[in-house]
Protein backbone atom coordinates (compact mmCIF):
# COMPACT_ATOMS: atom_id res chain seq x y z
CA UNK A 1 0.00 0.00 0.00
CA UNK A 2 1.24 3.16 -0.96
CA UNK A 3 2.15 5.88 1.94
CA UNK A 4 0.67 8.88 -0.27
CA UNK A 5 -1.95 8.21 -2.45
CA UNK A 6 -3.54 10.90 -4.85
CA UNK A 7 -6.44 9.66 -6.97
CA UNK A 8 -8.57 12.41 -9.02
CA UNK A 9 -7.75 15.20 -7.97
CA UNK A 10 -8.53 18.43 -8.46
CA UNK A 11 -8.21 21.96 -7.50
CA UNK A 12 -9.85 24.99 -8.71
CA UNK A 13 -8.73 28.88 -7.95
CA UNK A 14 -12.55 30.71 -9.11
CA UNK A 15 -12.40 30.01 -12.76
CA UNK A 16 -8.78 28.54 -12.99
CA UNK A 17 -8.70 24.40 -12.82
CA UNK A 18 -5.09 24.67 -10.98
CA UNK A 19 -5.16 20.46 -10.82
CA UNK A 20 -6.80 18.34 -12.82
CA UNK A 21 -7.57 14.93 -12.43
CA UNK A 22 -4.28 14.27 -10.75
CA UNK A 23 -3.06 10.75 -9.37
CA UNK A 24 0.07 10.13 -7.66
CA UNK A 25 1.27 7.76 -5.52
CA UNK A 26 4.49 7.98 -2.94
CA UNK A 27 5.26 4.72 -1.53
CA UNK A 28 7.09 4.32 2.07
CA UNK A 29 11.16 4.85 1.77
CA UNK A 30 10.94 6.50 -2.31
CA UNK A 31 11.87 9.85 -3.19
CA UNK A 32 9.65 10.84 -5.95
CA UNK A 33 9.99 13.84 -8.09
CA UNK A 34 7.32 16.35 -9.52
CA UNK A 35 8.46 18.16 -12.03
CA UNK A 36 7.05 20.79 -14.70
CA UNK A 37 7.21 24.22 -16.31
CA UNK A 38 6.53 27.43 -14.45
CA UNK A 39 2.52 26.92 -13.33
CA UNK A 40 1.98 23.55 -13.68
CA UNK A 41 0.38 22.85 -11.03
CA UNK A 42 3.17 21.58 -8.62
CA UNK A 43 2.63 24.03 -5.70
CA UNK A 44 -0.81 23.59 -5.79
CA UNK A 45 -0.15 19.65 -5.63
CA UNK A 46 1.26 19.81 -2.56
CA UNK A 47 -0.97 22.49 -0.89
CA UNK A 48 -3.69 20.43 -1.37
CA UNK A 49 -2.18 17.36 0.43
CA UNK A 50 -1.70 19.38 3.29
CA UNK A 51 -5.08 21.27 3.47
CA UNK A 52 -3.75 24.78 2.33
CA UNK A 53 -5.51 24.80 -1.42
CA UNK A 54 -9.10 23.46 -1.65
CA UNK A 55 -8.45 19.83 -3.25
CA UNK A 56 -11.57 17.65 -4.60
CA UNK A 57 -11.26 13.86 -4.96
CA UNK A 58 -9.67 11.39 -2.55
CA UNK A 59 -6.10 12.07 -0.69
CA UNK A 60 -4.98 9.13 1.30
CA UNK A 61 -1.97 9.32 3.89
CA UNK A 62 -1.15 5.91 5.74
CA UNK A 63 -4.32 4.58 4.96
CA UNK A 64 -6.11 7.53 5.92
CA UNK A 65 -8.62 9.62 4.00
CA UNK A 66 -6.85 13.22 4.83
CA UNK A 67 -8.58 15.66 2.14
CA UNK A 68 -10.53 17.83 4.28
CA UNK A 69 -8.63 17.64 7.26
CA UNK A 70 -7.65 20.67 8.77
CA UNK A 71 -3.56 21.68 8.21
CA UNK A 72 -2.52 20.71 11.77
CA UNK A 73 -4.30 17.63 12.15
CA UNK A 74 -2.33 16.59 8.65
CA UNK A 75 0.88 17.84 10.46
CA UNK A 76 0.27 15.88 13.43
CA UNK A 77 -0.13 12.33 11.46
CA UNK A 78 3.37 12.67 9.87
CA UNK A 79 2.93 14.70 6.62
CA UNK A 80 4.83 18.44 6.77
CA UNK A 81 5.61 20.61 3.87
CA UNK A 82 8.42 23.03 3.21
CA UNK A 83 6.87 25.89 0.97
CA UNK A 84 8.50 27.21 -1.80
CA UNK A 85 10.66 30.12 -1.22
CA UNK A 86 11.83 29.15 2.13
CA UNK A 87 9.72 30.68 4.39
CA UNK A 88 11.17 31.45 7.73
CA UNK A 89 10.09 34.23 10.34
CA UNK A 90 12.81 36.49 9.95
CA UNK A 91 12.42 38.41 12.83
CA UNK A 92 11.99 35.46 15.23
CA UNK A 93 15.57 33.73 16.35
CA UNK A 94 16.74 30.28 14.54
CA UNK A 95 16.06 28.70 17.57
CA UNK A 96 12.52 30.06 17.97
CA UNK A 97 12.24 29.41 14.07
CA UNK A 98 12.69 25.20 15.04
CA UNK A 99 10.63 25.84 18.77
CA UNK A 100 7.59 26.83 16.02
CA UNK A 101 8.64 23.34 13.94
CA UNK A 102 7.66 21.26 16.81
CA UNK A 103 4.29 22.99 18.05
CA UNK A 104 1.96 20.57 16.79
CA UNK A 105 3.89 17.96 19.24
CA UNK A 106 3.48 19.82 22.72
CA UNK A 107 5.63 17.28 24.31
CA UNK A 108 8.54 19.07 25.47
CA UNK A 109 10.95 16.09 25.74
CA UNK A 110 10.26 14.78 22.18
CA UNK A 111 10.74 18.64 21.17
CA UNK A 112 14.25 18.43 23.37
CA UNK A 113 15.45 15.12 21.47
CA UNK A 114 14.04 16.64 17.99
CA UNK A 115 16.24 19.85 18.33
CA UNK A 116 19.26 17.63 18.94
CA UNK A 117 19.13 15.44 16.08
CA UNK A 118 18.18 18.60 13.60
CA UNK A 119 21.01 20.58 15.09
CA UNK A 120 23.83 17.40 14.67
CA UNK A 121 21.96 17.59 10.89
CA UNK A 122 22.54 20.94 10.57
CA UNK A 123 25.35 22.13 12.85
CA UNK A 124 25.12 25.94 11.52
CA UNK A 125 21.36 25.71 13.13
CA UNK A 126 23.19 25.35 16.39
CA UNK A 127 25.68 27.91 15.92
CA UNK A 128 23.74 30.60 15.18
CA UNK A 129 20.59 29.44 17.79
CA UNK A 130 19.94 33.09 18.87
CA UNK A 131 20.68 35.05 15.74
CA UNK A 132 17.47 36.77 13.57
CA UNK A 133 16.80 34.21 11.13
CA UNK A 134 16.28 36.88 8.49
CA UNK A 135 20.14 37.67 8.40
CA UNK A 136 20.88 34.05 7.57
CA UNK A 137 22.17 33.36 4.08
CA UNK A 138 19.56 31.83 1.67
CA UNK A 139 21.47 28.26 2.08
CA UNK A 140 20.93 28.67 5.59
CA UNK A 141 18.03 29.82 5.53
CA UNK A 142 16.61 26.95 3.12
CA UNK A 143 18.40 24.55 6.02
CA UNK A 144 16.37 26.29 8.60
CA UNK A 145 13.10 25.57 6.85
CA UNK A 146 13.78 22.21 6.42
CA UNK A 147 14.79 21.73 9.66
CA UNK A 148 11.72 23.26 11.25
CA UNK A 149 9.89 20.82 9.25
CA UNK A 150 11.74 18.12 10.69
CA UNK A 151 10.99 19.22 14.09
CA UNK A 152 7.66 17.75 13.62
CA UNK A 153 8.82 14.52 12.89
CA UNK A 154 7.25 13.42 9.47
CA UNK A 155 6.82 10.36 8.16
CA UNK A 156 6.97 11.84 5.03
CA UNK A 157 8.66 15.47 3.33
CA UNK A 158 6.91 17.57 0.99
CA UNK A 159 9.65 19.98 -0.39
CA UNK A 160 8.99 22.95 -2.90
CA UNK A 161 12.00 23.78 -4.98
CA UNK A 162 14.24 23.76 -1.91
CA UNK A 163 17.21 24.98 -4.58
CA UNK A 164 15.57 27.57 -5.81
CA UNK A 165 17.44 30.90 -5.96
CA UNK A 166 20.57 29.13 -4.67
CA UNK A 167 24.14 29.01 -5.35
CA UNK A 168 25.35 25.65 -7.67
CA UNK A 169 27.38 24.78 -4.51
CA UNK A 170 24.55 24.89 -2.26
CA UNK A 171 21.98 23.44 -4.23
CA UNK A 172 24.42 20.13 -3.87
CA UNK A 173 24.46 20.43 -0.45
CA UNK A 174 20.75 20.44 -0.44
CA UNK A 175 20.55 17.22 -2.88
CA UNK A 176 23.02 15.72 -0.92
CA UNK A 177 20.60 16.55 2.52
CA UNK A 178 17.70 15.12 0.79
CA UNK A 179 19.44 11.49 0.30
CA UNK A 180 20.53 12.05 3.89
CA UNK A 181 17.04 12.28 4.72
CA UNK A 182 15.88 9.34 3.09
CA UNK A 183 18.84 7.26 4.76
CA UNK A 184 17.28 7.68 7.74
CA UNK A 185 14.22 6.44 6.69
CA UNK A 186 11.88 9.40 5.67
CA UNK A 187 9.98 9.52 2.50
CA UNK A 188 10.81 12.43 0.00
CA UNK A 189 7.62 13.99 -2.65
CA UNK A 190 9.86 16.61 -3.75
CA UNK A 191 8.90 19.03 -6.31
CA UNK A 192 11.37 20.87 -8.62
CA UNK A 193 12.53 22.93 -11.50
CA UNK A 194 16.15 21.45 -11.57
CA UNK A 195 14.47 18.68 -13.07
CA UNK A 196 18.48 16.30 -14.00
CA UNK A 197 19.63 17.05 -10.10
CA UNK A 198 15.90 15.64 -9.33
CA UNK A 199 15.93 12.89 -11.69
CA UNK A 200 19.59 11.80 -10.38
CA UNK A 201 18.14 11.37 -6.35
CA UNK A 202 15.11 10.67 -7.25
CA UNK A 203 13.40 6.75 -7.59
CA UNK A 204 10.09 7.20 -9.79
CA UNK A 205 9.52 11.09 -11.44
CA UNK A 206 6.12 12.38 -12.66
CA UNK A 207 5.81 15.05 -15.34
CA UNK A 208 2.96 17.81 -14.89
CA UNK A 209 1.46 20.27 -17.72
CA UNK A 210 -1.46 22.42 -17.27
CA UNK A 211 -2.88 20.58 -14.13
CA UNK A 212 -2.21 17.26 -15.26
CA UNK A 213 0.20 14.14 -15.23
CA UNK A 214 1.70 13.68 -18.68
CA UNK A 215 3.99 11.34 -17.68
CA UNK A 216 5.28 9.28 -15.22
CA UNK A 217 7.88 6.49 -14.60
CA UNK A 218 11.49 5.36 -12.62
CA UNK A 219 13.64 8.27 -12.70
CA UNK A 220 16.90 6.74 -14.65
CA UNK A 221 14.16 6.07 -17.47
CA UNK A 222 12.94 9.64 -17.78
CA UNK A 223 16.67 11.12 -16.64
CA UNK A 224 17.50 8.92 -19.60
CA UNK A 225 14.80 10.18 -22.38
CA UNK A 226 15.63 12.79 -25.04
CA UNK A 227 12.21 13.12 -25.59
CA UNK A 228 11.28 13.72 -21.65
CA UNK A 229 14.21 16.10 -21.95
CA UNK A 230 13.93 18.45 -24.65
CA UNK A 231 10.17 18.53 -24.57
CA UNK A 232 9.27 18.47 -20.84
CA UNK A 233 12.25 19.38 -18.59
CA UNK A 234 13.91 22.05 -20.69
CA UNK A 235 16.92 20.22 -20.16
CA UNK A 236 19.50 21.76 -23.07
CA UNK A 237 20.87 19.04 -24.95
CA UNK A 238 24.34 18.58 -23.89
CA UNK A 239 23.11 18.04 -20.85
CA UNK A 240 20.22 15.34 -21.25
CA UNK A 241 21.85 11.72 -20.94
N1 LIG B 1 -4.08 31.31 -4.80
C1 LIG B 1 -4.26 31.27 -6.13
N2 LIG B 1 -5.31 31.89 -6.71
C2 LIG B 1 -5.51 31.81 -8.05
N3 LIG B 1 -4.72 31.13 -8.89
C3 LIG B 1 -3.67 30.47 -8.37
C4 LIG B 1 -3.37 30.51 -6.97
N4 LIG B 1 -2.27 29.78 -6.76
C5 LIG B 1 -1.89 29.30 -7.96
N5 LIG B 1 -2.73 29.72 -8.93
C6 LIG B 1 -2.67 29.37 -10.36
O1 LIG B 1 -2.68 27.95 -10.46
C7 LIG B 1 -1.77 27.50 -11.48
C8 LIG B 1 -0.76 26.54 -10.87
O2 LIG B 1 0.09 27.27 -9.98
P1 LIG B 1 1.20 26.57 -9.10
O3 LIG B 1 1.74 27.59 -8.18
O4 LIG B 1 0.65 25.33 -8.52
O5 LIG B 1 2.27 26.17 -10.20
P2 LIG B 1 3.73 25.57 -10.05
O6 LIG B 1 3.79 24.37 -10.91
O7 LIG B 1 4.10 25.43 -8.63
O8 LIG B 1 4.62 26.72 -10.74
P3 LIG B 1 6.09 27.31 -10.36
O9 LIG B 1 7.06 26.35 -10.96
O10 LIG B 1 6.13 28.62 -11.05
O11 LIG B 1 6.20 27.40 -8.87
C9 LIG B 1 -1.17 28.75 -12.08
O12 LIG B 1 -1.89 29.07 -13.22
C10 LIG B 1 -1.35 29.80 -11.01
O13 LIG B 1 -1.46 31.09 -11.57
MG1 LIG C 1 5.47 26.32 -7.42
Amino acid sequence: MALLSLSGLDVRYGAIQAVRSLDLEVNEGEIVALLGANGAGKSTTLKAIVGLAPGKGEIRFAGQAILGRDTEEIVRSGLTMVPEGRRVFPSLTVGENLRLGAATRGDPAATLRLRKEVETLFPILAERAGQAAGTLSGGQQQQLAIGRALMSEPKLLLLDEPSLGLAPQIVDDIFDLILRLKARGLTILLVEQDAVAALDIADRAYVMANGRIIMAGPAAELRASEQVARAYLGIAGEHAA
